[in-house]
């Protein structure tokens, strides 16, 4: 189980960050926004099983914190885009936390 979960998790982001570049270069339609918010939901889940079932260090609280960063960004700049306000400053916080997760995942950063 914990096995499939890290296939799933590790899979999916990739996944999560398409969905979500279609959904802000492709914005009139709303079909890879509604997949996009259950891939967050695959992540939460997936990420929890683990984080739950394993024995982590406090690197991973700052990668789940990070993390749901991240997702609240991508929220935010797909709303802030459908207003025509200002996303830049989403999109900076959201590519340096995301930068942040994906070397906490892979072990990059490590303490
Ligand atoms: C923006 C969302 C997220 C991204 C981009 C992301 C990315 C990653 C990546 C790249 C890995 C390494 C996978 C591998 O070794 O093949 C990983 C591992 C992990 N993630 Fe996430 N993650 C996200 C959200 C979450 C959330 C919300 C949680 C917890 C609730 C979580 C918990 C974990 C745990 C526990 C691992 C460790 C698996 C292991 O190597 O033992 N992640 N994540």
């Amino acid at each position: 189980m914990y096995t499939g979960m890290l296939h799933t998790h590790s899979a999916a982001w990739i996944i999560m960050i398409i969905l979500f570049l279609v959904s802000y270069f492709v914005p009139k339609q709303k079909v890879t926004k509604m997949i996009l918010r259950l891939f967050y939901l695959i992540m939460i889940f997936s990420g929890g099983y683990m984080f739950f079932s394993g024995s982590y260090t406090g690197v991973y609280h700052v990668k789940i914190t990070c993390a749901i960063i991240v997702i609240g960004m991508m929220e935010m700049i797909l709303a802030r885009q459908k207003k025509g306000k200002s996303t830049l400053p989403f999109w900076i916080i959201f590519g340096v936390l995301l930068v942040v997760v994906v070397l906490i995942g892979y072990g990059v950063i490590a303490f």
